[in-house]
């Protein structure tokens, strides 16, 4: 089992006003799936993406990464766990919009002990996984589609190769044609092998996945296999 979630609930307080984000999610996602969480605005989606993304904790309830007890951990073990365990990819690309492709997507192993050489052979096969345009490599990011530059986000989320990609409304910046260009790349992802946590508001872009939770006020709705799969 890659992830097990029992129970999770998540309570933020700003004053004396308390929002119950999460009200007891319980779940559990097998290596190599293709996971979308889709719900209205407001449903708690970002909420369980931080938790499952190590980014924050529950307020109660236990969430298991590879077996290992994750609701427990300290902030430096959390960020150390991120760091190896998790790529992330968001709305906004959070590119370095002044370094070059090829940079931004070596930047996760910078404080690895590994050389240069072999940083960029990892962040070129990372490029061509995520397939991006090779005669893009050396341009500046902010000199790049909305498309490529998630292309390039993508690329940084696999550099680490880590046991789950968690996207964030990985679409939700572009417009329609180069949304599938997108989901494309992650459905070829998923063939080979990588597991994928989606988290969008759009049905026609969870319909890529293989299994589609559906979440609503803090609670899973509905959790089905999606018979009607694209691509
Ligand atoms: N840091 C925070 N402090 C207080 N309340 C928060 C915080 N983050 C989220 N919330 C509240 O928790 C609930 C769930 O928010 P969340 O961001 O998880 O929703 P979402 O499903 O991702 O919505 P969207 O589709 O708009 O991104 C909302 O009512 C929101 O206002
Ligand atoms: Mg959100």
């Amino acid at each position: 089992m890659l992830i097990e979630c029992q129970d999770l609930t998540k309570i933020y307080k700003t004053g004396d006003v308390e929002t119950a984000a999460l009200r007891g999610i319980s779940l559990t996602i097998e290596k190599g799936e293709f996971v979308s969480i889709i719900g209205p605005s407001g449903s708690g989606k970002s909420t369980l993406m931080h938790i499952l993304g190590a980014l924050d904790t529950p307020t109660s309830g236990q969430f298991f990464l590879e077996n290992a007890d994750v609701s427990t951990l300290d902030d430096d073990a959390l960020s150390e766990l991120r760091r190896s365990k998790i790529g992330f990819v968001f709305q906004s690309f959070n590119l370095l919009p002044r370094a070059t492709v090829l940079r931004n997507v070596m930047l996760p192993l910078l404080y690895l002990n590994i050389g240069e050489m072999q940083r960029k052979q990892k962040a070129l096969a990372a490029l061509k996984s995520a397939g991006l345009e090779e005669d893009r490599y050396y341009n500046l990011s902010n000199q790049l589609s909305g498309g490529q530059m998630q292309r390039v986000s993508i690329a940084r989320a696999l550099i680490n190769n880590p046991a789950i990609i968690l996207a964030d409304e990985p679409t939700g910046n572009l417009d329609t044609k180069t949304s599938q260009v997108i989901m494309e790349a992650l459905c070829r992802l998923h063939k080979n092998g990588h597991t994928i946590i989606l988290i969008t508001h759009e049905a026609e872009i969870a319909a890529y996945s293989e299994r589609i939770i559906s979440i609503r006020d803090g609670i899973i709705e509905s959790d089905k296999k999606n018979a009607k799969r694209l691509n």
